[in-house]
């Protein structure tokens, strides 16, 4: 039993992801747990998201000798003792002075995959320093290549695995956040950009000068710029349409993350889960295909990896988890999450991973609400 501060412990399979939610809104002040919680306008993505996943009911398959469970996966090179990862999340100090390396600890404690925000409170250098989780490394895309180049670069030198470029930003939308008249402490910079403020490189930068054909935008020619640059996997993380996923194995990318941040910016949009399969589709099978979005559970672990993901995201119940006690909350969150996904595959009939299939998952016609929807959905 992990005892995180005087009057609340963290016990071992005793808490849902809404518990530790529920305590990181009793322990945040109320801008911090909007931004952490909060998504897009009247928050409809946010809870397709959740509720997306009480469309499909799981089917066990009985006489199937599972005395061995398995649960570990090889993703693009890295092996992971479960099919899961914790999502992106940037700014984290502001929640837990653990910030990013704390969730690096507990990624590794648990061992599942760790994705590191480009907007992390500390660089990308020391959080994998503090721990070596199975890393990825998040970016967004930035006007200057030479920024970018550098980005990768580094992520690189630091073992991050692969870079995962995500491509649905645009316009920040109106969050709940708002209301709370919180804003995000960003005003010193992000820490993994705060060098390219400096006078060195910024004469580097002018005497590089600028090709009169630089394409400075987020766009596919830039795609396949960045993975003819990169030396590890290249994933775009935030693709919900199929034709988007078609033309991403047409740019020569080695996997897709269908996310759409999380419902934190386009009110309206489906949930991820609901969009899953006909990307599966279109994909056929080229490219792994990874999923995050209103994941809080095993079961919906199990249901993402027998539609055919590849594996699973967690960002705002990790934020929650680290906010209830650093790294050891985080670990005994995700450790559990393993555990669980290890029962549900035994229960569904399934020895490994790979035994889960299309058979273990039925949607159902007729849309059953999530009676377990949580105390923040819809949270006014
Ligand atoms: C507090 C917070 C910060 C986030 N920051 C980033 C980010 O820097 N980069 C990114 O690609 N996604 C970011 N996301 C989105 C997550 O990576 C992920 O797509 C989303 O949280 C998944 O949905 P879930 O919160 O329902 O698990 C953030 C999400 C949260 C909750």
């Amino acid at each position: 039993m992990h005892v995180v501060n005087a009057d609340w412990t963290y016990i071992p399979g005793g808490h849902t992801a809404d518990d530790l939610c529920q305590r990181a809104r009793e322990l945040l002040p109320s801008g911090v747990f909007a931004h952490v919680i909060g998504g897009a306008g009247e928050e409809r993505t946010l809870a397709a998201n959740r509720a997306g996943f009480g469309r499909y009911r799981l089917l066990p398959r009985v006489l199937v000798d599972v005395a061995e469970v398995d649960t570990s996966v090889n993703i693009l090179g890295t092996k992971l003792d479960a099919p899961i990862f914790t999502s992106p999340t940037g700014v984290i100090n502001m929640v837990h002075p653990e910030s990013e390396s704390g969730i690096a600890r507990g990624a590794a404690a648990a061992g599942v995959g760790f994705i590191l925000s480009d907007m992390s409170s500390v660089t990308l250098e020391e959080v994998a320093a503090a721990a070596a989780p199975a890393r990825w490394q998040q970016i967004f895309w930035r006007p200057d290549r030479e920024i970018m180049a550098d980005l990768v670069e580094r992520g690189e030198r630091a073992g991050y695995k692969a870079v995962v470029l995500s491509v649905d930003v645009g316009e920040v939308a109106r969050r709940r956040i708002v209301r709370t008249g919180y804003r995000l402490p960003v005003e010193d910079g992000v820490a993994n950009l705060k060098r390219y403020g400096s006078s060195e490189w910024q004469s580097r930068v002018r005497d590089r000068g600028h090709d009169a054909d630089d394409d400075v935008s987020l766009s596919w020619k830039n795609v396949e710029w960045l993975k003819s640059i990169v030396h590890v996997p290249l994933l775009l993380k935030g693709i919900t349409s199929p034709p988007d996923a078609r033309r991403a194995v047409d740019a020569g990318v080695d996997g897709i993350i269908v996310s759409n941040h999380g419902g934190r910016h386009l009110d309206g949009g489906p949930g991820t889960i609901e969009v899953l399969e006909e990307i599966l589709h279109a994909v056929g099978g080229k490219i792994p295909v990874l999923i995050d979005g209103g994941v809080r559970r095993a079961s919906d672990i199990a249901i993402a990896l027998s539609l055919g993901a590849a594996a699973v995201g967690l960002g705002s119940p990790v934020v929650c988890a680290l906010a209830c006690g650093g790294a050891d909350v985080v670990s005994g969150f995700l450790e559990d999450l393993v555990a669980d996904l290890r029962r549900a595959l035994g229960v569904l009939g399934a020895p490994n991973v790979a035994g889960l299939t299309r058979d273990h998952v039925s949607r159902i016609d007729q849309y059953v609400p999530d009676t377990a929807l949580g105390p923040f959905l819809p949270a006014r």
